[in-house]
């Protein structure tokens, strides 16, 4: 297949990535049909999505991806699924993994049963490089490397890729999955370490990092994730998975504070070293040749994309602010106890 699907039901369209990926799709010329299925979680934001609410081609349906009345409903009327939906952050997959379990797995066999029974003719499963799990220097993740996840959501993210296979193998589900690396850019919920790092400095609050500060990721920018599932979505062969990384050397967590730093203009004194991660994996590092081969190559590298983010951040108090003076304060106080009155508004 070398072009679009003509109707897709996103899954978790309103979430970070997805909704980088639901303005993509509605900014081409040719521009498919695009109806979103958001449960709205806490990371789910319809804002998020304001830039399309008026165009022909969308339409947003709130519900839950386990719901399999409405799934095979929805299914109906696409020939596509590409699913974002995921309970996505590590450290509350470690606090409370139960909806992980639920929507990255049981979610993603819901969507796949509405794939088979409406004989799709692509079905995208968006998945992650933590599958991989940690990966000893120099070593480059490939794709046909097993999987080794090390924490609940890497564990849910390859109990879903698993059905994935299966219903290719089985019932001839035309399945394609992309494994991208860490992504951060505007939209992003300020939980993971960009965009929590970036608001922290902004109000002049400490910056947490975990442990000595030397795990490193590979960092992405979220537009060139979108485009890389795009790529994979119109020219990947089904059954396989496709790394999206940014390639070059990873860059550990001190390495990012220092980034914001200097474009916020702050303090050293902000960077503050707390109790290490649980089975924090200390390395990712992604061969992403195969999508490459498609076609698809990032455009921005760290430094011009952290720039973009903190300018967006900085111009955009109202995304985040009255997140983090709300639903995350609670989360910030169960996981950084020792930082617990420094979050962003005493509620
Ligand atoms: P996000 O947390 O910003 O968004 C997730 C979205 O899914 C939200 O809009 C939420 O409301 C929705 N959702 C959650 N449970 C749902 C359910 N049961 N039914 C319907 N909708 C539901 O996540 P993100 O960072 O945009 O990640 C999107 C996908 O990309 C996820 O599958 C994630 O595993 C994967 N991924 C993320 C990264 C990253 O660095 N953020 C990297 C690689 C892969
Ligand atoms: P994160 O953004 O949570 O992504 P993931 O764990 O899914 O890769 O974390 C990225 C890296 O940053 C990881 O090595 C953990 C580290 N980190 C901190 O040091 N402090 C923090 O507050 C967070 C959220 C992450």
């Amino acid at each position: 297949m070398a072009e679009l699907p003509r109707r897709l039901l996103v899954a978790g369209g309103a979430g970070f990535i997805g909704s980088a990926f639901v303005r993509l799709m509605l900014g081409l010329q040719q521009a498919p049909q695009v109806t979103v299925l958001d449960k709205l979680t806490y990371a789910g934001n319809l804002a998020n999505l304001a830039e399309v609410a008026e165009h022909p081609g969308y339409r947003f349906v709130e519900g839950d991806i386990c719901d399999r009345e409405l799934v095979e409903t929805l299914a109906g009327e696409v020939d596509c699924i590409v699913n974002f939906a995921a309970e996505t952050h590590v450290d509350r997959s470690i606090l409370d993994p139960d909806a992980f379990i639920k929507t990255d797995v049981y979610g993603t066999f819901s969507l796949l049963e509405a794939a088979r029974v409406h004989q799709h003719r692509r079905f995208l499963q968006v998945s992650t490089d933590e599958v991989y799990g940690d990966v000893e220097a120099p070593a480059l993740s490939v794709e046909d490397d097993p999987p080794r996840p090390r924490s609940p959501y890497s564990a849910s993210k390859v109990g879903a890729e698993m059905q994935c296979f299966a219903y290719h193998a089985t019932y001839a589900v035309p399945v394609v999955i992309t494994r991208g690396s860490n992504t951060y850019g505007p939209h992003q919920y300020p939980e993971k370490i960009v965009p929590l790092f970036v608001t922290q400095a902004l109000d002049s609050l400490p910056m947490p990092v975990y442990g000595d500060g030397g795990a490193v990721r590979d960092y992405l920018y979220v537009d060139d994730h979108a485009r890389g599932i795009a790529t994979v979505l119109a020219r990947g062969t089904a059954g396989r998975a496709y790394n999206l990384g940014q390639g070059g050397d990873p860059l550990n967590g001190l390495q990012v504070a220092r980034s914001v730093l200097r474009l916020t203009g702050r303090p050293a004194s902000l960077i503050q070293h707390v109790a290490d991660r649980p089975g924090h994996d200390r390395r990712y590092a992604l061969d992403s040749s195969r999508a490459r081969d498609l076609g698809w190559t990032p455009e921005l590298d760290f430094e011009s994309g952290m720039e973009r983010t903190v300018a967006w951040y900085e111009s955009h108090r109202e995304f985040w602010e009255p997140i983090k003076s709300g639903e995350f304060l609670d989360f910030y106080r169960r996981n950084y106890r020792p930082l617990a009155g420094t979050a962003t508004a005493p509620s």
